[in-house]
């Protein structure tokens, strides 16, 4: 897939799921408006929508149509945010700034960010039951497990757990990895693994891209940890260096940042290897590794 080509690719998708969680999210002026303005000012700020591109590449690489997906897309979409908004908390990382704006807590005020947080997890499974495309109810329940899974205490949450246990810690690199797996991980490993509930893979292409998406989750987050290093504040929307200043365990701190460079390198190649089996239809995917061992912000 040409740069262009993935340009378009992403502007389509970034599009179809920004659309849907206008549609999906409760209106500002509906009560209580101070939550609900909340939920939306957390959800559409401009994020890069990774997780939904994610969602849709995979769909493509599996030959199934996109609209299926507009339902996963913006679930896992708000799930994310819900992430962002409690990461950021004083009593979390403590962050001013995030998607160029000042944090949910910061704009609002913590007690609102909270319950903004709360609605927007649960908003996000009452879409996949309702959900009303054609997926089987049996696939919907499917994937609500999984996105609660890779949601919950042995997915994102319990890895935000171990990341505020490591502060000012000594971590060894498979307890470091165990944490980014986790904290991150999780939630890209659900977003190809429902997508490809939705569009019916069979066993070995969901092992396959379930691999991939294993690998670029992790380099994902050695991504970011580099990005709190070397990043720039204005491009990445949030205040680099906060990794450093709140001695937090990351890949930079741990192999340095030629090290860490190229563990994200090697996770990438690995990650494409396990697309082999696919055509083209998975350039998508090919090209999203590339973007995310690169990426600026
Ligand atoms: C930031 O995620 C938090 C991590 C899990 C590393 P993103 O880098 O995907 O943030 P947005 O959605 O683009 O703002
Ligand atoms: C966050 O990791 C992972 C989440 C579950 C949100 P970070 O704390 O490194 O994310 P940023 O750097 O604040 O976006
Ligand atoms: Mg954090
Ligand atoms: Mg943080
Ligand atoms: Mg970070």
């Amino acid at each position: 897939m040409t740069p262009e080509a993935f340009s378009l690719f992403g502007r389509d998708c970034r599009q179809r799921v920004e659309a849907s969680l206008e549609r999906l999210l409760p209106a500002a002026d509906h009560l209580p408006s101070n939550l609900h303005q909340a939920m939306r000012y957390a959800a559409l700020a401009p994020g890069k929508r990774v997780r939904p591109l994610l969602v849709y590449a995979t769909a493509r690489a599996l030959g199934c149509p996109a609209e299926r997906l507009d339902g996963v897309a913006a679930a896992v979409e708000m799930i994310h945010a819900f992430s962002l908004v409690h990461d950021d908390l004083p009593a979390m990382d403590n962050d001013d700034l995030r998607r160029g704006r000042p944090t949910c807590h910061k704009a609002f005020d913590e007690a609102t960010a909270i319950l903004a947080g709360d609605a927007l997890q649960t908003q996000a499974f009452q879409i996949l039951a309702q959900h009303n495309g054609e997926i089987d109810p049996a696939l919907r329940l499917e994937m609500i497990e999984l996105l609660a899974l890779a949601a919950g205490s042995r997915g994102m949450a319990g890895g935000q757990a171990l990341d505020m246990a490591a502060e000012n810690q000594a971590l060894d690199l498979p307890q470091l990895e165990i944490i980014h797996i986790h904290k991150t991980g999780a939630l890209i490993r659900a977003s190809v693994n429902m997508a490809c509930l939705a569009c019916g893979s069979d066993a070995e292409q969901r092992r396959q891209l379930d691999h991939y998406a294993k690998c670029v989750g992790l380099a994902f987050q050695i991504r970011d940890d580099i990005l709190d290093v070397e990043g720039d504040t204005e491009i990445l929307g949030k205040t680099q260096g906060k990794d450093l200043s709140s001695n937090k365990a990351t890949y930079p701190a741990l192999l340095g940042l030629d090290g860490a460079r190229g563990k994200a390198q090697e996770l990438i190649d690995e990650a494409l290897q396990s697309l082999a089996g696919f055509d083209d239809r998975a350039d998508g995917l090919r090209a999203l590794a590339g973007y995310i061992l690169k990426r600026n912000s």
